[in-house]
């Protein structure tokens, strides 16, 4: 056999990027206006100054290479953040504490190699006696699937539809899936619909996942982009929770980011943190294994999560992207306001033939949601996107509101 069969063989079904799926879509066709790109969820906010003057002083660390589990002044910064922003006060952070900041939070570059790279740490080779499954939402940030796939599990698209609330509902899943699943990943606030997680919701899934020895990848990466409401996360469900069997964050790691925060993509930098036990199997994989963050841009990166100013800016910005989006859509294509994250995820009847028309009509690029879900893996829905657009609000004002009146004429 040769080496390109073995490949084959794994990543036969790996999702392909939808953003070459939506170039092919639209190929041959002109766009009829200036175009103005809604598909990728790249931030294109300013980023604050002290980013640059903070890479620079330290410049010279490029000269080291950074340690794995990062400086003490990033786990520091991180952890001050954590405890603002979920309200876990200095009982719950420190050393001797359920979160102990040196062993239980990690830098990562960029979640998405971190949410990559956790798969490999929480497959074991079988569960149950049989192949492991990792469920995700559908749909679903792509990286999820590939991951399982890479990691030898079987991944398992849960629909995430209107009839929902747009959260997939796990629970309901037949026992013998979840006793063979060995992690699930769950976002929110989730992309591309937005739907928030309640404190119920996030209690309920760590329970389950206590029940049948499931660890939880929870993506918050846009937890601080939100309408009203401050989405609760993870980390503080679980110190309502008892574990008789274990530690308080047993079960559960969490992936937040500066991409979105503080408009960031490039930096790449973000954490992850949860359960002590994973979290020492973890940085001794990432160890090896793993990318780490430059010193320079962990130094940046501490200054970021430290402060709050530019990330209730940026929250403000979005929010007003929202409300003119609801004054020019409206009721139309089932808008509704996101409680979290920047997307607006319209149902268009038909998501591919949109997209066609409001480039070649409006010039405006956005993704078909298809791209982003699969066929439901219990033949409940067929692809829950198909219908849908997702609708990126990152640039800047004046172009969002001059896409959206060009969206609202085309459709
Ligand atoms: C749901 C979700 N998770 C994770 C990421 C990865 O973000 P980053 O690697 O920039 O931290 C993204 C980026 O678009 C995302 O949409």
């Amino acid at each position: 056999m040769s080496a390109n069969d073995l490949t084959h063989n794994r990543f036969a079904d790996l999702p392909d990027s939808p953003f070459p799926r939506l170039n092919e879509l639209i190929e041959g066709l002109s766009p009829g206006k200036s175009p103005i790109v809604m598909s990728l969820g790249e931030p294109q906010h300013p980023f604050p100054a002290f980013v640059s003057e903070t890479i620079a002083t330290h410049a010279k660390e490029f000269g080291k290479y950074p340690p794995i589990a990062g400086t003490p002044d990033f786990r520091a910064a991180v952890a001050a953040w954590l405890g603002r922003r979920y309200g876990l006060g200095p009982d719950v952070i420190g050393s001797k504490r359920p979160l102990d900041p040196d062993l239980q939070i990690l830098p990562v570059n960029g979640t998405r190699e971190a949410l990559f790279n956790v798969a490999f740490v929480a497959t074991p080779l079988a569960k149950a006696g049989r192949r492991p499954a990792i469920l995700m939402p559908n749909p679903f940030y792509q990286c999820y699937a590939a991951a399982a796939l890479a990691a030898g599990a079987e991944p398992v698209y849960v629909a995430a539809t209107r009839e929902t609330g747009f959260l997939p509902d796990f629970a309901g899943l037949p026992e013998e899936l979840l006793a063979r699943t060995a992690m699930i990943y769950f976002c929110s606030p989730a992309n591309p619909q937005g739907a928030v997680a309640s404190l119920d919701y996030l209690k309920e899934l760590i329970r389950l996942a206590r029940r049948h020895g499931i660890l939880l990848a929870i993506d918050e990466c846009y937890a601080e982009i939100y309408d009203r409401e401050p989405p609760s996360g993870a980390l503080q469900a679980a110190l309502e929770l008892s574990n008789p069997d274990g530690e308080v964050f047993d079960n559960i790691v969490v992936f937040h980011s500066l991409s979105k925060r503080s408009s960031l993509p490039g930096l790449r930098s973000g954490f992850c943190a949860g359960g002590r036990a994973f979290m020492i199997r973890f940085r001794n994989f990432r160890n090896v294994g793993a990318p780490q963050v430059p010193l320079p841009i962990m130094a940046a990166s501490a200054a970021a999560w430290s402060e709050e100013t530019h990330a209730t800016e940026n929250r403000e910005r979005y929010r007003r992207k929202i409300d003119m989006a609801e004054r020019i859509l409206g009721n139309r294509f089932g808008f509704y306001r996101p409680a979290g994250g920047f997307f607006l995820w319209l149902d268009v009847g038909d998501g591919e033939k949109a997209a066609r028309e409001l480039w070649a009509r409006g010039g405006v690029k956005v993704l078909p949601g298809k791209y982003l879900s699969r066929e439901d893996s219990l033949g409940r829905v067929s692809n829950p996107g198909a219908a849908y657009i997702r609708v990126a609000l990152v640039e800047s004002e004046a172009a969002t509101e001059e896409a959206l009146t060009r969206m609202a004429e085309v459709l």
